[in-house]
């Protein structure tokens, strides 16, 4: 082109319009007002000095003005364009459509709450009630009640955590202490209501022991108590078992070893087979094929008497079991830290029982 030159020269204009496709987003729109802004765009500036051009030349140089205001206004449409797709095509790649969903966790009960709640429902079918009782108890309810003498070691400081303060007034006498099993509400319930009883106490009990693989200090227990007329070891032995079938299997083996414990007579300790090698002996069972899960027997004469019960009309059997060990035993699991870590691969793994597919 050869305009005069004392108009916008159009040509200097080329390489600025050949460059708009490799332009960004604020160069652009900066480039667009330089080239068509109306106050001060360049082409703007052209096409007002038309006016004032012989009307040959205006002819000729408007043409070529307003062609080239079109290729800009074509090449920035264009641009816009492409930089529109390809953020699009941006924010697309930012959401991965076949990426995997954020997980969320699901809840699910601490072993030791199922191992509780599905002894108790085992309970509650036959027929027996709920107690509970409190964890402070009086060296009364604890120990002397039970038919513990004064001097036993089971009252020493280095087995029972007492409490400086002293008792309630009202309450029968002795040191208080953190319970040490859940027997105390044997002699809480049998206080409270007349017989025929039948109850279940599910609770935390608490003795002065280190931590190691099979001790804690703070630990479940299940209480068992029925009291009635004319009840014997056979309905002991025959509720002990028909519970081991149902917790454990149908065909699980039990047996009762003769023991002692102060509130019962006679006394014994129940062994189901061992449920990791049923009975073959393995590392678990320290090779004997049994595993104890829990102490029981006849309601002795004397804590009845201390419960005013004429142990010549009642009679009554108890157990005590410890769903911890229980745990251990159902699940098992060889550390009984573990139950007390929160550790989510332990709790995921022993959160499905055996068999279910875990
Ligand atoms: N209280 C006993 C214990 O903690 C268990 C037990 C309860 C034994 C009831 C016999 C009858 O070891």
């Amino acid at each position: 082109m050869s305009e005069p030159t004392n108009y916008p020269d159009l040509d200097a204009l080329l390489p600025r319009l050949a460059a708009i496709p490799t332009l960004g987003a604020d160069a652009l729109e900066a480039e667009h007002t330089a080239i068509l802004g109306r106050k001060s765009g360049l082409l703007t500036a052209a096409l007002r000095t038309l006016a004032s051009l012989p009307v040959e030349e205006r002819k000729r140089y408007g043409a070529a003005v307003n062609q080239l205001k079109g290729r800009f206004e074509a090449a920035f449409a264009e641009r816009a364009e492409a930089l529109e797709s390809e953020r699009r095509q941006r924010d697309a790649a930012g959401v991965d459509l076949t990426m995997p969903g954020r997980r969320r966790w699901v809840g699910a009960e601490h072993p030791v709450t199922k191992v509780v709640d599905e002894i108790v429902g085992i309970f509650r079918e036959l027929g027996f009630a709920v107690a509970t009782g409190p964890e402070v108890e009086t060296e009364w309810y604890n120990f002397l009640a039970l038919n513990f003498p004064a001097d036993h070691p089971a009252m020493d400081m280095h087995d029972t955590l007492y409490l400086d303060a002293p008792p309630a007034t009202g309450e029968p006498a002795g040191k208080l202490l953190l319970r040490t099993h859940t027997s105390p509400v044997q002699i809480r319930t049998m206080l409270a209501s007349p017989p025929p009883i039948r109850v279940v106490i599910p609770g935390m009990v608490y003795r002065n022991d280190a931590i190691d693989a099979s001790h804690l200090p703070a630990f479940s227990q299940i209480e068992g108590l029925a009291v009635d007329e004319g009840i014997s070891f056979v309905d002991l032995k025959a509720t002990l078992n028909y519970f081991a079938h149902r917790f454990f299997s149908p065909s699980t083996r039990t047996r009762f070893r003769p023991s002692f414990f102060p509130f019962t007579e006679p006394s014994a300790e129940m062994d189901v087979e061992c449920q990791l090698c049923h009975g073959g002996g393995c590392a678990a069972c320290k090779e004997t094929g049994w595993m104890e899960i829990l102490g029981c027997g006849m309601v002795h004469p004397v804590v009845l008497e201390n419960c005013n019960l004429d142990p010549e009309k009642y009679t009554g059997w108890a157990f005590g079991m410890g769903p911890h060990r229980i745990a251990l035993l159902r699940y098992g699991v060889p550390d009984i830290r573990l139950l007390l870590g929160g550790d989510m691969r332990f709790l995921e793994r022993v959160g499905r029982p055996w068999g279910s597919g875990g």
